[in-house]
């Protein structure tokens, strides 16, 4: 019996920025204090590019980087970079095509997938559906956001909780059984009224009132986006095991987006899974938005065994949600 190919994680690198937001400066900032955003949240601190100058495309390079370095990769051999993000360094062209020319990697044909929070899944997704036709043979999937660039500082609903940072895989095929077994990805455009930017796009352009009103800013109305984040998390992950007839204990580790300490606690109660199993940095960075996932590959990348099977889990902006399985390659 032969065995299908698939698209395999085999490597994975991530790069945040040295400047530290901790909940002691947010008090100073904005009406709040550690303990609400610890006990609320689980976040102690977040990570902030501050040099001037300096965008998204740098800290996607940074992680991509470390994965050329690491697998000696000639940024020639790369077929495709996808890069998740809802900071893009611009509206256009595309932070992938501008990743590209500073990596030199002028063989890959690149773009740039919003899916906010469920971003790096839905990429990889694409990414390993690319792989699975035969046709690439490497590509870079990187979720990256600088949400300190739409993020409102005197706005105590959001700027507790966003960070910035970046991190990387690289995809190459497999035909082990090991890789992207497969993805279960849902949208729902009502839920846009709840966490979105108001001004800057097609329907409200940038202008004098929209600067005035604070309209390029994230907005997030954070209780109903929670509620469904709980549920969406928890539902999509159960859904993905009960296909596919796993169980908890078949499952070495949960990789959650990280958006909320209690969102990831149900869904790992819903899926039998104890906290020792569940990857969590959100008290060192917030929430990255595209970057939180593949950020925790990166950090837990040398506990990772072979064979290892892992739920990517992640709820967002849109609203867009959705669960990942796969075997772990190296
Ligand atoms: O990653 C993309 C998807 N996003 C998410 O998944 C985020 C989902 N939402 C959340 O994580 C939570 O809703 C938040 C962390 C944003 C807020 O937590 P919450 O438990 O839903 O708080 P809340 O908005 O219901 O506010 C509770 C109380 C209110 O006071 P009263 O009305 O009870 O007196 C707020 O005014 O806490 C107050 N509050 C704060 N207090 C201190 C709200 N924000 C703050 C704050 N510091 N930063």
């Amino acid at each position: 019996m032969s065995t299908p190919l698939r698209a395999a994680i085999t490597a994975v690198g991530g790069y945040v920025p040295e400047t530290k937001l901790t909940n002691f400066d947010l008090e100073k900032m904005v009406d709040t204090n550690d303990e609400w955003i610890k006990s609320r949240t689980g976040i102690s601190e977040r990570r902030i590019l501050k040099e001037p100058g300096k965008a998204s495309s740098d800290m996607a390079v940074k992680a991509i980087e470390e994965i050329l370095r690491k697998k000696q990769l000639d940024p020639m051999e790369i077929d495709c970079i996808i890069c998740a993000t809802v900071t893009p360094d611009m509206v256009f062209p595309s932070t992938a095509n501008i990743i590209g020319d500073k990596l030199g990697a002028k063989n890959a044909f690149g773009f740039d997938l919003g899916a906010a929070c469920s971003g790096f899944l839905f990429a990889l997704t694409t990414g390993s559906n690319f792989i699975e036709t035969g046709r690439y043979k490497k590509i870079i999937v990187v979720g990256v956001d600088k949400m300190s660039s739409i993020i409102d500082y005197t706005d105590r609903a959001t700027c507790i909780i966003f960070g910035d940072g970046a991190g990387a895989v690289l995809l190459e095929p497999t035909t082990d059984g090991l890789g992207i077994q497969d993805s279960i990805l849902k949208s729902d455009g009502s839920g846009r009224d709840y966490l979105h930017i108001k001004a800057g796009g097609s329907l409200k352009p940038a202008s004098v009132e929209t600067v005035m009103a604070k309209e390029h800013y994230a907005f997030q109305d954070g209780q109903p986006v929670f509620k469904f984040a709980v549920k969406g998390m928890a539902d999509v992950s159960a859904e993905l095991l009960e296909k596919h007839n796993l169980t908890g204990d078949d499952i070495a580790w949960l990789v959650p987006h990280q958006a909320n300490l209690r969102i990831i606690d149900a869904t790992a109660n819903r899926m039998g899974l104890p906290m020792e199993k569940v990857m969590i940095n959100i008290q060192k960075y917030g929430n990255t938005t595209a970057a939180t996932i593949p950020l925790c590959l990166w950090e837990w990348e040398t506990k990772l065994n072979k064979g290892d099977n892992l739920v990517l889990a992640a709820f967002g902006g849109g609203f867009t949600w959705g669960a990942t399985w796969l075997k772990w390659a190296y």
